[in-house]
């Protein structure tokens, strides 16, 4: 077999079998496969597509080409959620404490913010010394006493895809619905949850602009997974604006204090509650209308919010900000974004809205940033909402004054305001499973 022979037949659309598929992945992991011709592999891929088979071998053979995680040892409790990315998505600080709280077992990897998009592990660390690197052991036995652990990505979990990415994002092959894929589920398999709840982002913000374009990327994902032996589902849902009026790491702590306290914004706390009930209808086994009332009832009761101050503690971060989020760290500066103008929100650019966040010190432009954890912005007024000249829109909190005129420049280039309402895309558009 030689890469040459691989890249010929992909060009020709034949299908590729699995040991093609297998040669390819741990020769480029390895090394002994040059960047070029896996480079030219993306290419035909992107241009030819996979069938679902050729889609699945190369999502297990990329989970397989470094460490996983052998979480066994839960069976069919241990539950993970996977978000597709977005602006104020703090969906896991209120979800994974639901879950965990009702006894399934959320063992979960999570990433950091890049670009527009925030990270979870970003938000964890607004308390301090909460500890996002255990051990492979100590994060198992968190999960078996507490039902909870959030971890950061270390480790070599899923190598091929890192190597991947990477090549992808300099050769115009990242918008690729296989490659797209098996990169995310390569390393949601390598994570080791038997079952897995993606929420799979559409709009202005996310990587699929369209409710359609996130669904056909979403079955494919549903279908890879449980061909992989996964229990999957997926959730569509909007990011055509930010979820929450939060964005910025401890202005999005506080503000999933709030759901868990059972008050806060009701867009994000029905998000959550819908991926919160999938999350327990997998591994519980419960029925849809059962896992909503129980995760209902987890949050109303305070049973949640206790679950999470007991995580938060476990892990070693300081629990008095759970309990009194106004001693948190506030913003030196901050600047109140004003309407030039009467009318409708018509539009929202949630990616810009992503970049002003990220011209506040809130998120990171390049892996090496450094975040300024109370920096961010408050939203008042979102899609739909009716607004009158002199109102503010949204405030803006930053450490570093100098960005405030750059990022309030950028936050008014993401709005429209005209005379009629729009017309609002749902909340959640769809729930995908088969
Ligand atoms: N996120 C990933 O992890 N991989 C992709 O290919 C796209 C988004």
């Amino acid at each position: 077999m030689t890469m040459y022979d691989i890249l010929t037949r992909k060009k020709q659309g034949l299908e590729l079998s699995r040991e093609e598929i297998r040669y390819f992945v741990s020769g480029y992991t390895e090394g002994s496969i040059p960047d070029y011709q896996a480079a030219a592999f993306t290419m035909a891929v992107c241009l030819c597509g996979m069938t679902d088979r050729e889609t699945t071998d190369l999502t297990v053979a990329m989970a397989e080409s470094g460490e996983t995680a052998d979480l066994s040892l839960f069976g069919e409790l241990s539950v993970d959620k996977h978000s597709t990315g977005g602006v104020g998505d703090k969906t896991t600080l209120i979800v994974a404490p639901i879950v965990a709280s009702l006894g399934a077992k959320v063992a979960k990897m999570s990433g950091r913010g890049l670009g527009h998009t925030g990270g979870t592990v970003d938000k964890l660390e607004s308390f301090p010394g909460y500890d996002t690197a255990l051990s492979p052991e100590a994060f198992r036995e968190q999960v078996k006493k507490i039902g909870i652990a959030v971890i950061g990505q270390s480790g070599n979990f899923a190598p091929a895809d890192k190597k991947l990415y990477a090549l992808r994002d300099v050769t115009a092959t990242v918008d690729s619905i296989p490659l797209i894929t098996s990169s995310i589920m390569s390393k949601k398999l390598a994570a080791g949850t038997h079952s897995i709840v993606l929420d799979v982002k559409f709009g202005s913000g996310a990587f699929m602009t369209t409710p359609e374009a996130a669904e056909e990327l979403a079955y494919g994902m549903v279908k890879i997974g449980t061909a992989a032996g996964r229990k999957v589902s997926a959730l569509i849902t909007n990011m055509d604006r930010p979820l929450g009026r939060a964005v910025g790491n401890i202005l999005e702590v506080k503000e999933a204090l709030e759901v868990l306290s059972g008050a806060g914004p009701d867009d994000l706390k029905t998000v959550c509650l819908a991926l919160a009930s999938e999350m327990v209808s997998h591994a519980l086994g419960k029925s849809e209308s059962e896992a909503a009332a129980m995760c209902n009832e987890a949050l109303t009761s305070g049973k949640a919010l206790e679950k999470f101050r007991e995580w938060i503690g476990m892990q070693g971060g300081d629990t008095m900000y759970v309990d009194n989020p106004d001693a948190f760290p506030t913003a030196r500066y901050s600047h109140d974004v004003l309407s030039d103008t009467d009318g409708y929100l018509t539009y929202m650019d949630t990616e810009r809205i992503g970049t002003a966040s990220v011209i506040l010190g809130a998120g990171r432009a390049t892996k090496t940033d450094e975040i300024d954890h109370a920096a961010g912005i408050i939203i008042n007024k979102k899609t739909g909402d009716f607004v009158t000249r002199g109102e503010v829109i949204a405030t803006l909190l930053t450490s570093n004054e100098e960005t405030l005129a750059a990022a309030a420049k950028t936050y008014l280039g993401a709005i429209d305001v005209g005379p009629e309402p729009p017309r609002l895309e749902p909340l959640i558009y769809k729930t995908v499973r088969i």
